[in-house]
């Protein structure tokens, strides 16, 4: 058993769904992103039974996995997004997603990405300092536009996570402080081209316990009583994203529980709900297939320098971040310690540290949990082409992003004339 359902050992051998790994590295070279259809389904599909018929909408947020076919499959799933960018909106765009149902995050959105936005009338600006609700209303106002405007609070709220993925303790960059937040609200009614239809707070990433999201949900209902005794109301809370997943040893809380949870701390509110999942929802619905290239014994560790490195999954890199690795071909050798590193030029490329395997040169791997901020996040450092991403759905095998060639990375380049 691999602890993942969609990817497991028939026999010796590990498969996405039906499709065996080496297969996928015989079509498509390594390294690779692979991706699991039916997890990728069932995982979404769990989030909405989970709100048992509350009225609810998922922003699933783009920057988790932004490819168009996982956001094209969500979207055909009832799925809303969360954008940061306005390339991101593209993508949702060109995926087919709905505009009306998706949400504008982040501190810095430029005039060109509201005029964007505008133009695609979505559903709602997530704003996050009272500088961009002035520049909003007036984008809106020369666009003859109202935007439909939600506060992200900042709720000063211990998310418990890594320090770099925590965005909800007041000295974060994020949001409204909450106690600006009412005199913000209410001082705002008379910015004629913004309508307040929401409130709403993300306090961070890879939580693995209710409680700071319960913290959280208390001061932003309590903040909403307040301006609806002023006679201030929204439609809907939008609770952000930030449930965790099991990496290696971590219990997080379920799908279920963490969203009966989230209803249940709403619920003398009848607002609509709004979440922004992202890991929670495609983490473990992928992995990072690589191929070693050399095995290498020194006196003090034993190295295997596999074909993918941090410009591919920079996570071990940057948080010194935990991901399974498991051999595609269980092997009956004698297990030995190895570092897991790739072939950039920095002692920070590594995807593993000390893992107990039986390698041979030639082996592939597979790294675990990489579906979600591994190919997004991923770089051309060492002008090193981006891996191919590819889907799987029972035995079917789809192609969803081709690698990329050095000729692309260095097509808009010029030299002096
Ligand atoms: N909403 C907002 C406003 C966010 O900033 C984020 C993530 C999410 C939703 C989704 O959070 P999730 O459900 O995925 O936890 N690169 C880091 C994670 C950074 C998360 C940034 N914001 C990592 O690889 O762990």
């Amino acid at each position: 058993m691999s602890g993942f359902p969609y990817f497991d050992y028939r026999g010796n051998e590990l498969y996405a769904e039906s499709v065996s790994l080496s297969q996928i590295a015989r079509m498509f070279g390594t390294p690779c992103y692979v991706y699991s259809c039916t997890a990728l389904t069932h995982t979404y599909q769990a989030f909405d039974a989970a709100f048992a018929g509350r009225d609810h909408l998922i922003c699933y947020a783009v920057k988790a996995n932004s490819n168009i076919a996982i956001l094209n499959l969500l979207s055909r799933l009832g799925s809303g997004f969360d954008i940061v960018s306005g390339g991101e909106l593209q993508r949702v765009i060109k995926a087919g997603g709905d505009p009306q149902k998706t949400v504008f995050s982040g501190v810095g959105k430029s005039s060109e990405e509201i005029r964007m936005a505008l133009a695609a009338d979505i559903l709602c600006f997530n704003v996050e300092s009272e500088a961009e609700l002035i520049v909003i209303n007036q984008i809106a106002s020369e666009m003859d536009k109202i935007a439909s405007v939600s506060l992200r609070i900042n709720p000063d709220v211990d998310a418990k996570t890594h320090p770099y993925i925590s965005t909800g303790l007041k000295e974060n960059k994020f949001g409204i402080p909450i106690n600006d937040a009412e005199r913000i609200y209410t001082s705002s009614q008379e910015l004629t081209n913004i309508h307040f239809t929401g409130m709403d707070c993300h306090i961070g990433s890879q939580l693995t316990e209710l409680d700071p999201f319960k913290q959280a949900s208390n001061r932003i209902l309590s903040l909403l009583d307040r301006l609806e005794a002023k006679g201030i109301a929204v439609d809907h809370l939008d609770l952000g994203g930030g449930l965790g997943i099991r990496y290696a040893e971590e219990t997080p809380p379920s799908i279920e529980e963490y969203v009966t949870s989230l209803c249940a701390s709403a619920d003398q509110c009848n607002k609509r709900i709004l979440i922004e999942p992202g890991r929670s929802l495609v983490g473990n619905s992928g992995l990072l297939l690589t191929k070693i290239e050399y095995l290498k014994h020194t006196p003090d560790k034993n190295f295997a320098i596999v074909d993918a490195a941090m410009n591919d999954l920079m996570r071990p890199a940057l948080y010194d971040a935990y991901h399974e690795i498991l051999p595609v071909n269980k092997n009956q050798g004698k297990d030995e310690f190895y570092q897991i590193v790739g072939p950039i030029c920095e002692t920070g490329d590594f995807l593993g540290h000390d893992r107990k395997l039986s390698l041979v040169k030639g082996d592939l791997l597979a790294v675990m949990s990489a579906g979600a901020y591994g190919m997004s996040m991923s770089s051309n450092y060492n002008t090193r082409p981006r891996a191919a991403e590819v889907m799987v759905e029972g035995e079917n095998i789809h192609l969803i992003r081709e690698r990329e060639t050095i000729n692309q990375l260095i097509a808009t380049e010029k030299i002096l004339p």
